[in-house]
């Protein structure tokens, strides 16, 4: 029986990625990696293909489950939750959807600066509850057209940022692994000496064990008591304990975040801090990006089930 190729596991899937996927291909779908090892051992063995999406890890044992799997496609550019080094072993191949999400990822990044520097969220409130027509003008708030930018992460997100940060006249500083050919930009060789020299420092690192904690509390401190952190990476790249500390201590300015080391169960910290705005990992999360990513997600798996080269293999 070759019948179902394809398992959809994650409950973050939407119904019309879920639809387009089980229309596709013929499929069985599971909330998580926990609940693989329910399925019955002959669906399992019939399985070639995992369409992933969600952040639970997805490693050797998952894949120990399902002896004919030769695909994982991950729903998002990040496929920190699958163990690489365990698929590649086993011969697994694992895509991911990177590019059709640059725009959105980094146009939350200047919503999470212009929100945190203007106070767009208090401004709103200062509107609702009248306390304009009471109390006239709110506190006023800070400049970011002309500031310094630091970018840590000048990849493909990263540098979506860095432009447009540039056309709001900021000057550009980035760290990355290597220095680019962008004249004009300042290198910095790490994070700490970057932290040191700007005003907002923006994480787009990817994730994954290799970066977790890369914005150490040094870099935090660095950053200093006007300096304004925004992350749009994923939660494991800032060390969230000194991050937490140093907003409560008045250490930085403030923050903007749209990731967490705890998703969606943040850290009950952050929602005391009146000096953060938070977004619930909603980076890629426009109607438009979405249907592009299930699309590229689709077409790997169905370049795989043809035999045919992969759109965007990350192994
Ligand atoms: C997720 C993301 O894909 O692409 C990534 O790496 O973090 C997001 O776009 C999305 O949250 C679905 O898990």
């Amino acid at each position: 029986m070759t019948d179902t190729p394809l398992l959809i596991c994650g409950a973050a899937f939407t119904e019309d990625e879920r639809a387009r996927l089980s229309t596709a291909v013929s499929s069985v779908s599971v909330e998580s990696p926990a609940a693989l090892e329910g399925l019955a051992p002959n669906l399992r063995e019939r399985l070639r293909v995992v369409a992933y999406k969600g952040q639970a890890p997805f490693g050797a044992r998952e894949m120990a489950a399902l002896p004919g799997l030769g695909l994982i496609a991950n729903f998002g550019v990040g496929y920190d939750a699958i163990d690489l080094a365990a698929a590649t072993a086993r011969d697994i191949r694992v895509t991911n959807t990177p590019d059709v999400l640059n725009d959105d990822v980094a146009d939350m990044a200047l919503g999470l600066i212009l929100a945190q520097a203007r106070c767009l969220l208090r401004g709103d409130g200062w509107v609702r509850s009248g306390r304009w027509g009471k109390y006239g003008e709110m506190p006023l708030a800070r400049k970011v057209s002309g500031a310094r930018a630091g970018i840590v992460g000048l990849g493909r997100i990263g540098r979506e940022i860095a432009d447009r940060l540039a056309a709001f006249k900021m000057e550009i500083h980035y760290h990355s692994r290597q220095q680019k050919e962008t004249p004009g930009w300042r290198y910095h060789a790490d994070p700490v000496s970057l932290a040191g020299a700007v005003d907002f420092l923006v994480v787009a690192l990817v994730g994954g064990e290799e970066t977790r904690n890369y914005v150490s509390a040094e870099a935090i401190a660095a950053l200093g008591p006007t300096g304004v952190l925004i992350n749009i990476s994923r939660g494991t790249t800032v060390d969230e304990g000194a991050l937490l500390a140093a907003l409560e201590q008045r250490r930085i300015a403030g923050a903007g975040l749209d990731v967490y080391l705890d998703e969606p169960a943040i850290d009950p910290r952050f929602q005391g801090l009146d000096n953060v705005v938070l977004q619930p990992h909603a980076g890629s999360a426009t109607a438009e990006t979405r249907r592009a990513m299930a699309e590229l997600q689709l077409a790997n798996i169905r370049a795989f089930l043809d035999g045919e080269p992969l759109p965007s293999p990350v192994n």
